[in-house]
């Protein structure tokens, strides 16, 4: 997809990957919704638009369908409707499985695998009549190889993959995409709550040996949705952790 002014939703986007994602379509000269579980700070909204583009902001929890609903249609009000959904919002909830409460593993599969159908499910009435679109959805090698203590966060992002091939096969024939990415360790406030010690014995696994930065993830983004014959793919960014 040419994604000069196009629409591009990027959930989970005040920091982090989703920010990069969000930064990255912007300087390709796409329009973009940022999202955000509280009020997004207006100077993300300005650097945004000091890229030449237009910037919005939809405040709202990607677990809850009515949010998804509301901020779609905000965004549709706004920009016009949705050329490229990235659902990029996580989160996880470590703990070993025998310790592990219900609420806590319900959490991972709540906001990784549930916000993603919420949001998935709602932009692809539009794109399914204009035949063209570009899903794209944060997994991780987690999703692949699994991890100690992530056992809510692995089942949810194995369920991403899951949901990116069905996705794919349902909506391939209106010319739709999507794919999943599956970062390994990238250096953000998600990954930098581990320990030293996790972060020591990772960085033995990667055989490039070192961590990625979250524009590693964003340019596989931006390729993704500018490839329209990859889908239903899982494109690892992990310096080689999973081959
Ligand atoms: P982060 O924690 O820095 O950013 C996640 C963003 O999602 C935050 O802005 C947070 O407020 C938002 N968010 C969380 N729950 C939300 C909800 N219910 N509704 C709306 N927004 C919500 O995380 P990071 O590292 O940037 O991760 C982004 C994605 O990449 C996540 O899906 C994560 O699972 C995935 N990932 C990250 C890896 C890493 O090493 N950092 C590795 C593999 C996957």
């Amino acid at each position: 997809m040419e994604l000069t002014n196009k629409v591009v939703l990027v959930t989970g986007s005040s920091r982090g990957i989703g920010w990069s994602v969000a930064e990255a379509f912007a300087k390709k000269g796409a329009n973009i919704a940022l999202n955000s579980r509280s009020q997004m700070a207006p100077e993300k909204i300005q650097a945004i638009e000091a890229l030449g583009v237009k910037c919005i902001s939809v405040t709202g929890d990607i677990a809850s369908y009515e949010d998804a609903t509301a901020m779609i249609k905000e965004t549709e009000e706004q920009l016009g409707s949705v050329d490229v959904l990235v659902n990029n919002a996580g989160i996880t909830n470590d703990k070993l499985l025998l310790r592990m409460k219900p609420e806590e593993f319900a959490a991972c599969i709540d906001v990784n695998l549930k916000g993603t159908y919420n949001m998935t499910q709602q932009v692809l009435k539009k794109m399914m009549k204009k035949r063209e679109g570009v899903i794209i959805n944060m997994a991780s090698v987690v999703g692949l190889i699994g991890n100690v203590g992530q056992s809510n966060y692995a089942a949810s992002k194995a369920g991403v993959i899951g949901f990116t091939k069905s996705v794919a096969r349902e909506v391939a024939p209106r010319g739709i995409t999507c794919n999943a990415i599956a970062p390994g360790f990238i250096v953000t406030d998600m990954s930098n709550e581990l320990s030293d010690a996790v972060k020591e014995q990772t960085i033995t696994q990667i055989p490039l040996q070192r961590f990625g930065d979250s524009q590693d993830v964003a340019d596989a983004a931006v390729f993704l949705a500018e490839s329209p014959y990859i889908t239903g793919q899982v494109l690892n960014i992990d310096g080689g952790m999973v081959m």
